[in-house]
């Protein structure tokens, strides 16, 4: 499995410790850049990895930054990326069992490297699991993403507020 790798100059060293510790397990990385701790900016990093991503050149993604927020929005701006801001391993497999994530992303300030490490192979590790429910909730995204038509209308989530109100959803 490819996974594209990429981070700002803040954290470069926990990129190269996940870098690392990925070819350990076993995963052939495409590492984007940063590759110093020179000031850049971390929209150029989500940028390769979401278009590596989604173009199916690499199969999942990773990104860093100093709190991840910035990386994890940039590089859920690319069409075709579900992107997930993780600090914690249920999440992490949340993301992928149930919105089917493509890209993790993590604050290398704020998350210690082995628990990053940890997430990641967890998150690698997990199986989207489809159902029509959640088949739903990715396909409504996708609409949002590609600006459909009907987007600017109110009624816009009225179809999945009636099951709601129906009691079709249980959590
Ligand atoms: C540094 O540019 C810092 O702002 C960045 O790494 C990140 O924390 C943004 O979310």
């Amino acid at each position: 499995m490819k996974i594209a790798l990429g981070s700002d100059h803040i954290v470069t060293d926990t990129k190269m410790a996940v870098s690392k510790f990925l070819k350990e397990q076993g995963y052939e990385v495409i590492d984007v850049g940063t590759y110093d701790f020179t000031r850049t900016h971390y929209p150029i990093f989500g940028k390769k990895v979401g278009e590596l991503v989604a173009s199916g050149k690499a199969d999942q993604g990773v990104v860093i930054c100093g709190t991840g927020v910035g990386i994890t929005n940039s590089v859920n701006k690319v069409p075709g990326i579900r992107a997930a801001l993780v600090r914690d391993m249920t999440s992490a497999i949340y993301s992928k069992e149930q919105l089917n994530a493509n890209v993790i992303g993590f604050g290398g300030r704020i998350t210690g490297e082995f628990l990053i490490c940890d997430i990641i192979d967890a998150f690698l590790k997990a199986e989207y699991q489809e159902s029509e429910e959640n088949k739903g909730w990715i396909k409504k995204l996708d609409h949002i993403e590609k600006a459909s038509t009907n987007q600017a209308e109110p009624g816009f989530f009225d179809e999945i507020l009636a099951k709601w109100d129906r009691g079709e959803y249980h959590d």
